[in-house]
């Protein structure tokens, strides 16, 4: 039985990588179907939908992953349809692990003196389910000078303690040694108190593993400093979501960042972290790397992992002998190519892999 894919390429950049990102997932010759879907700021401003009724069971009932571009249109300026396409699928599927392997294909890309691909190769999974993002909060008093505008942390022990747990899981299958989980414990002594316990009482039960808990601050610091101390770094969401827009700039920036929005053994969605770049959209500039990335890490979900080898292997080739598109020249040097120009001979690069 073929594994169903739902691909939904969105808005601005979207469509442009997705394509690139499919046709090398085809080349693949696994059994995986993929289906289009036109879910995105077009579709919302000419029927109004964002997802349709009965869309979050059909992918939980039918579906093994879904391949996703990005949404975000200026048309649309108060963000309505990305937030009910996106967010909805994470909150609803209940896709607690954001996973954001941070790793440098290049010595070239690396902003830091001194370290490179043997330094810089950490992953983040942050949690994606709650804390400062669940949306709860308000605003009494509003316009007036008394106003009074809250956003409450959500952490449940349920939370923190299955993140946790994932994070010393992954560690342990890919053989990494060490853990590290940033908290603000010092101040928020509450919520990130609970972080503290748990985190302690899952690293028991991984004694395999260095198990070490920092302030978020220190850690980002240190992130510059020395990132070769740092295999996998758990954290909260807020945390999570600012350390690796810090992991993505140590290692060539939005064009070759690929995130997974996972729910062991449970349809999951695997996404670039960049957004739509409607600044870049249509004209073949678009790097299409963090798409194809993403697939590799589609491909572990789903249980191919020689053949996400395979597609990261062919990825880090060509960003090391390859042509590439022009968010990349400034540290690569030469002239930049367009996506499909990418995309083709990636797609040779893997074909070639596959004899
Ligand atoms: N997950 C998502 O779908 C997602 C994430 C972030 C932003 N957004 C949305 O995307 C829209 C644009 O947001 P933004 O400009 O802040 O962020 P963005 O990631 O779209 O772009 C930031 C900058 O990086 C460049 N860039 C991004 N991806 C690139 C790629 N693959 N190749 C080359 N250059 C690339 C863009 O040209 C731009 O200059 C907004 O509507 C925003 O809400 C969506």
């Amino acid at each position: 039985m073929a594994q169903r894919i739902a691909v939904i390429p969105g808005d601005g950049i979207g469509p442009e990588v997705a394509r690139v990102g499919v046709r090398i997932l085809e080349s693949l010759q696994l059994p995986l179907q993929f289906e289009w879907f036109d879910f995105g700021a077009d579709r919302y401003l000419r029927d109004g939908t964002i997802l349709p009724a009965g869309f979050m069971d059909e992918l939980r009932t039918n579906f093994a992953a879904v391949y996703f571009g990005a949404v975000g249109d200026p048309r649309v300026p108060g963000n309505e349809h990305a937030k009910g396409i996106l967010l909805a699928m994470r909150f609803e599927l209940d896709l607690y692990i954001n996973l954001r392997p941070c790793l440098l294909l290049d010595d070239r890309l690396s902003p830091l003196k001194g370290k490179g691909r043997r330094e810089l190769r950490f992953t983040v999974l942050r949690e994606n389910t709650e804390g400062l993002y669940a949306g709860v909060g308000g605003v009494f008093k509003k316009g007036t000078p008394d106003e009074i505008a809250q956003d409450v942390e959500v952490n449940t022990r349920k939370g923190v303690e299955r993140i946790c747990e994932a994070a010393f899981a992954h560690a342990e299958e890919r053989g990494f040694g060490r853990v590290c989980m940033a908290d603000k414990a010092n101040v928020l002594v509450h919520g990130h108190g609970l972080w503290r316990r748990v985190f302690a009482e899952v690293a028991r039960r991984h004694p395999a593993v260095q198990a070490k808990a920092m302030y978020v601050d220190a850690l980002a610091m240190d992130l510059v400093r020395q990132p070769e101390a740092y295999d996998v770094i758990v954290t909260n969401n807020l945390f999570g979501d600012i350390l690796t827009d810090l992991g993505a700039a140590l290692t060539g920036g939005l064009g070759l960042a690929a995130s997974g929005n996972i729910h062991p053994g449970r349809v999951s969605l695997f996404e670039p972290v960049h957004g739509s770049a409607p600044d870049i959209a249509g004209q073949g500039k678009a790097n299409p790397l963090a798409m194809v990335l993403c697939g590799a890490l589609m491909l572990e979900h789903l249980g191919h992992r020689r053949e996400a080898e395979l597609v990261n292997r062919s990825v880090e080739e060509q960003v090391q002998k390859g042509a590439h598109t022009p968010d990349l020249s400034p540290l690569l040097g030469g002239p930049a190519a367009t996506t499909e120009q990418v995309g083709s001979e990636l797609l040779a690069r893997v074909e070639e892999a596959l004899r």
